[in-house]
């Protein structure tokens, strides 16, 4: 946890994968580190913690940030959703058999990040999105295992159904 000792403490009251919360944390509290450590919701994943991997991908009133560059504090009166809202989510319910049929996953480390970013593409188009459309949405997720492909494929098949 990376709070700074001393600083001061905020109130902060969103509503996170539905439920309301409040919680009195630091000042200089991350996103993701309230998400983690405060609410126990630790499927955002941590990796880079200065905003370039995008493991830590949640949406904030529906547009996915990085938590590990947000604070705690600006997220107040907001609708968060992390990966573990996403339980009953359509999009995110396709990409899970997507991902397991195209090999999209290895270590599943980036896999919360990713899934957030394309449920965020998925949830505002309209129509089923190109290739290019999708690579540029996972564009700031790193994957160190699977080459992309897979990941790629695997929203793309998800997307099919996307305005039918
Ligand atoms: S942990 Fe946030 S972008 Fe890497
Ligand atoms: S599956 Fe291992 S980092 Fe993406």
């Amino acid at each position: 946890m990376n709070e700074i000792p001393g600083g001061s403490e905020v109130d902060v009251r969103a509503t996170v994968n539905g439920a309301a919360v409040h919680r009195t944390v630091p000042a200089r509290l991350s996103l993701a580190d309230f998400l983690r450590d405060h609410l126990r919701l630790t499927g955002t994943h941590l990796g880079c913690e200065q905003g370039v991997c995008g493991a830590c991908t949640v949406m904030v009133d529906g547009r996915s940030v990085r938590a590990c560059l947000m604070l705690a504090a600006q997220a107040d009166g907001s609708e968060v959703t992390t990966v573990e809202g996403l339980e009953d989510n359509e999009h995110a319910a396709r990409l899970r058999g997507a991902l397991s049929r195209h090999h999209g996953l290895q270590c599943g480390f980036c896999t919360p990040g990713i899934v957030v970013a394309a449920c965020e593409l998925l949830g505002r188009c309209t129509q089923p999105p190109a290739e290019d459309e999708v690579r540029e949405t996972l564009s700031g997720n790193i994957c160190r295992c699977t080459g992309y492909t897979g990941i790629v494929d695997a929203v793309l098949e998800a997307g099919q159904s996307v305005g039918s």
